[in-house]
């Protein structure tokens, strides 16, 4: 029996993670052809990704540019990912989440009558520039799937509310749980050189940030709020591994390069930046993959956004929502670190595992067989 062909594409680091997961299971499936179409919107961050699980993309558009537009990465990936579509005329091609690589790339498929499926739908902060683009792209991108692959119920609630047939809507858990376990199954202790500059049995605190409405203002007063950490706390030690993009990288250089107990570094291999997640005291960060990993390994997280479309990780209770303003994360941090009770309490309350148990990809395979083979 012929196999159906499948292509996954993946642009940016977190697609990579958590489209891993999906290409092993439907790699370990005979009923499917699958290929990785990478589109390079990121390319040193996508490859370590890749790497690690031992991927290799079939095609790489690699359209990255240095500070590249939002035009840029929509019209390139459009007219690459549709000229691989007609060259390999795939049975359906998955997108995952709310990048401009999703957007661009899932309407390419539907312009050329493919049928889509998007892994992480259904998230909705509520507010069509926050994040920016994301929002809008996973809401267009929703409006042409076949199947909406929803991590939670409340994601595929949001996808029914938007009119997505119930029927296309299956609820899964988030694939980025699966990748979490089997990267912990594969390795536990840290690799990097940058890590070990850390003083045996040194308190530190994790942090990231790089969303796009935070550049300038915003991220310079988070900025200021971890000098201020640093300050109120002498034993306390950052560990900050930078996004590549040069416009967050200037602003975290200007305000802590030189710090004694701050590790400023490049972006963390997974299984080295689970660790640190792991080792740290708590988590600061804007990313979205980071509040659904901080739930599974019960790590309080300050979520550097003023809204999110996490909202399980906030009710879960390892999400802890402060914003951008200075003096809010600094009040939040300082009360962490003044009360190791505060972080046990959120230990204690953290039973649930809200973004699912490590098997959203397998429930995925079956969703597009019985779809694509009737079984
Ligand atoms: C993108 C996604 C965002 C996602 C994030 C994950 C869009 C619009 N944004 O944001 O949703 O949360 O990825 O990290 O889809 N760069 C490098 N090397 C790399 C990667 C990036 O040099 O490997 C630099 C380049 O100068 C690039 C810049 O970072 O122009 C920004 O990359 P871009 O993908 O446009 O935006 P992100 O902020 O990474
Ligand atoms: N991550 C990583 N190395 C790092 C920082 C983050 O592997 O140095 C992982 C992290 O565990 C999570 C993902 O990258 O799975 C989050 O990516 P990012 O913050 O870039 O994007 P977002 O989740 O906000 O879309």
């Amino acid at each position: 029996m012929e196999k159906k062909r499948v292509i996954c594409v993946v642009g940016t680091r977190p697609e990579a993670i958590k489209m891993a997961p999906v290409v092993m299971a439907l790699a370990d499936d005979a009923s499917f052809d699958v290929r990785i179409l990478a589109t390079g919107q990121h390319a040193a961050m996508l490859d370590q990704v890749l790497d690690f699980f031992g991927l290799s993309a079939d095609r790489n558009l690699s359209i990255m540019k240095e500070r590249q537009s939002l035009d840029h990465i929509t019209s390139s990936v459009l007219t690459g990912a549709g000229q691989y579509f007609d060259d390999t005329q795939p049975a359906a091609v998955l997108v995952h989440g709310d990048t401009s690589t999703t957007f661009a790339a899932g309407l390419a498929a539907f312009y050329r009558g493919i049928p889509v499926g998007h892994v992480e739908a259904g998230l909705r902060s509520g507010n069509m520039r926050l994040p920016f683009p994301e929002e809008m792209n996973r809401v267009l991108v929703d409006k042409i799937i076949t199947w909406g692959f929803a991590p939670t119920k409340l994601a595929a609630d949001n996808l029914i509310k938007d009119g997505i047939p119930e029927s296309a809507v299956s609820i899964t858990g988030n694939t980025v749980i699966d990748a979490l376990f089997y990267t912990i199954s594969k390795r536990t202790v840290p690799e990097c050189s940058e890590l070990s500059a850390l003083p045996e049995n040194a308190r530190f605190l994790l942090v990231t940030a790089h969303r796009r409405e935070s550049w300038g203002k915003p991220l310079e007063g988070i900025c200021e709020a971890l000098t201020e950490i640093l300050n109120a706390h002498p034993d306390i030690w950052m560990v900050i591994p930078m996004h590549k993009n040069p416009a967050v990288r200037e602003i975290i250089r200007k305000h802590l390069q030189g710090h004694a107990r701050v590790i400023l570094c490049d972006p963390l291999d997974y299984p080295d930046f689970i660790w640190a997640m792991n080792a740290s005291e708590f988590i600061l960060s804007d990313s979205g993959g980071v509040q659904e990993e901080a739930s599974a390994i019960k790590k309080p997280v300050l979520i550097l956004r003023d809204v999110t479309e996490r909202p399980e990780a906030v009710e879960h209770g390892s999400g802890i929502l402060v914003g951008v303003n200075k003096e809010k994360i600094l009040s939040a941090a300082l009360r962490l670190l003044g009360s190791p009770e505060a972080i046990e309490a959120v230990r204690k309350k953290c039973e649930e595992q809200p973004f699912g148990d490590g098997t959203a990809s397998v429930r995925i395979v079956k969703t597009l067989k019985e779809s694509l083979l009737g079984r």
